[in-house]
């Protein structure tokens, strides 16, 4: 197929992308978001690319919507289980030991670049079986794909999409019917879906644990620095933050130390 992008176009687009977003689209992925940005100009029948760049820089509405179209969603329940092996054996017991100095009995996730919800709904299935009384957990899961957020906020998964889960965490935690799984309100309201781009401050402070898996690879580097400092803002003295297996933080000017588990390699904030 024809390519829609001229040069010229294709560097405008690639700009405004990683302007509002931190995502970078390099000269090899060129085909990714000539084909993301033809099927939108197909919905908004628009002849040129010029008139569909004026489009998003006048209209915020339009700007979510293309930004939303030409992230990658790919996400599953458990994805990459040591993570959830050292939240389990490693973070959550040091959690509660820093917990107890203080009183403070909530423990607090985020979830940034959730997708549709798999990571935020798998960390609480395991913090609402593990967690002693009187600890309780709160997790806020972000993303700047509205499309992705409303699949998370609705909690339903077909059956294609549940592999992975516990069949004693199903039964506990969802309620089949005949197309799928729904996700038990008690397990739903644990978790708040919000609209965030990474891009910017969360206003989040004090969070004990962030999961930020499988973003940064999205990024450059220097968008990578800016949205790790931005976390290091958000968590607390001493806290937990896990990235994807095949990232790493390695070369960055950072505070973060490295921590390498019985189960995972994640990074603690010790401040
Ligand atoms: C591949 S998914 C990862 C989902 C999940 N964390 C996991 O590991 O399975 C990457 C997600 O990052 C989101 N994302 C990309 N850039 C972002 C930004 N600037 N702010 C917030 N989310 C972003 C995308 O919309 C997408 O849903």
């Amino acid at each position: 197929m024809a390519d829609l992008l001229t040069d010229a176009e294709f560097d405008m687009f690639r700009k405004v992308i990683y302007d509002e977003s931190g995502i970078t689209f390099s000269a090899t992925n060129r085909s990714i978001l000539d084909s993301r940005l033809k099927e939108r100009l197909r919905e908004k029948q628009l002849a040129t690319v010029a008139e569909y760049y004026h489009l998003i820089m006048s209209n915020k509405d339009e700007m979510k919507t293309m930004l939303d179209s030409v992230t990658t969603n790919l996400t599953r329940f458990f994805r990459n289980q040591p993570h959830f092996d050292a939240l389990i054996h490693y973070v959550i017991p040091h959690v509660i030991e820093n917990k107890k100095k203080t009183g403070d009995t909530t423990i607090r996730v985020w979830s940034a670049g959730c997708s549709t919800g798999e990571e935020p709904y798998t960390i609480a299935m395991i913090l609402a079986d593990i967690l002693p009384p009187p600890y309780q957990f709160q997790i806020i899961a972000s993303d700047i794909s509205l499309k992705s957020l409303m699949v998370g906020q609705q909690g339903f998964y077909p059956d294609s999409r549940i592999a992975g889960i516990p069949q004693n965490y199903l039964d506990r935690f969802f309620t089949k019917n005949d197309k799928g799984y729904q996700v038990n309100k008690d397990l739903m309201s644990k978790i708040r879906f919000d609209y965030h781009n990474l891009r910017n401050d969360s206003g989040a402070r004090n969070l004990d644990i962030v999961f930020c898996r499988n973003v940064l690879i999205y990024f450059d580097e220097a968008a990578q620095k800016a949205t790790i400092d931005r976390f290091w803002e958000a968590m607390g003295a001493h806290s937990y933050l896990f990235i994807g297996h095949s990232e790493s933080l390695f070369g960055m000017e950072t505070k973060f130390e490295f921590l390498k588990t019985d189960w995972a390699c994640l990074y603690q904030k010790n401040a």
